[in-house]
């Protein structure tokens, strides 16, 4: 019997972890859930019998890899798959999988819930602004990318994307005109949201030169990666523009320097993006039905390694 562990430091919503375990019962597997562990030696005792595994940004390194000798498959149930090393999976012939697209919409939602925490000056009493006729940039336009271009339309927002990899018709067919570099999108808009994940390329690439393209009134919103800004650069930007205000999901490593910023800023205290029960449903239950697809039929349609 197939041995399915469920690894999550942050959980699941009990809906969706019941479904993953029906899912993983009804196909005569065994489900054993680890959650809110408290040490990596938890995670590396949980594994030792593991032949597959689900997690959300739960760090899968070499040394889990290593204490897992019978894993076949990890899916992160998610779509960023920086918390696993793939090379250290590949090695050990362990498929490694995501689950694109399933937590999207929570993540594009939780962008404008902190966008208009922001603008309404966090709800302290003063006057603040509106979306509205305001423009937004949307940086890679993949799967949240396009549900931040459909709701910003509902906010009547003019939206732009810059998106190499992305065919521009694809983009102006949903009304979203497209921008051939980064720095043009970062020129044009008083909001950027940003949507690249975070690899080689990308880590620390969002820096003060370009930061300091943007318009009167800019704001930077994060739900992708800490690590994509260039944490120096970001405080340059907080002490020669006044006007600049930043929203993450989850704070940079520099928040403490911050400080004297207070009011500009709001930094999630956990990672929220795609902590919905939709998404939590939505992303557990391909986990786990991607997992069955690779035992019973080698089905290996987002292997990312
Ligand atoms: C993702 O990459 O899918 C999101 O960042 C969500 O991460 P989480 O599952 O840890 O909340």
């Amino acid at each position: 019997m197939h041995k399915v562990l469920v690894a999550t430091d942050k959980p699941f919503a009990a809906s969706a972890a019941q479904q993953i375990r029906a899912i993983v019962e009804e196909a005569g597997y065994e489900c054993a859930f680890l959650e809110k562990y408290t040490s990596k030696q938890q995670l590396l005792e949980a594994v030792a019998d593991a032949e597959a595994l689900i997690i959300r940004s739960d760090i899968v390194d070499a040394e889990v890899i290593a204490a897992a000798p019978k894993l076949k498959i990890v899916v992160r149930a998610g779509a960023g798959y920086d918390n696993i090393d793939l090379k250290a999976c590949t090695e050990k012939g362990v498929v490694a999988m995501n689950t694109p697209g399933q937590n999207s919409n929570a993540v594009a939602e939780l962008a404008f819930g902190m966008m208009i925490y922001q603008i309404r000056k966090q709800f302290n009493g003063a006057s603040g602004t509106e979306l509205m006729g305001k423009t937004l940039g949307i940086h890679a336009y993949g799967n949240v990318g396009r549900h931040v271009a459909r709701i910003a339309k509902g906010f009547q927002m003019e939206v732009y994307a810059f998106d190499p990899f992305v065919d521009a018709a694809a983009m102006q067919a949903e009304g979203v005109t497209p921008v051939g570099s980064v720095d043009e999108l970062y020129g044009k808009c008083q909001f950027v949201s940003l949507h690249i994940p975070a690899n080689d390329k990308t880590k620390k690439s969002i820096g003060f030169e370009l930061l300091s393209k943007m318009p009167k009134g800019a704001m930077l919103v994060n739900t992708a990666r800490k690590e994509v800004i260039d944490e120096e650069g970001l405080k340059k930007i907080f002490e020669e523009r006044k006007d600049f205000t930043y929203v993450s999901d989850i704070a940079p490593d520099c928040a403490a320097d911050l400080a004297p910023f207070a009011g500009r800023f709001f930094f999630t205290p956990k990672k929220m993006g795609a902590q919905t029960e939709e998404a939590n449903n939505n992303a557990g239950m391909a986990a786990a039905r991607q997992i069955i697809g690779f035992f019973e039929h080698n089905d290996v349609r987002f292997k990312v390694n």
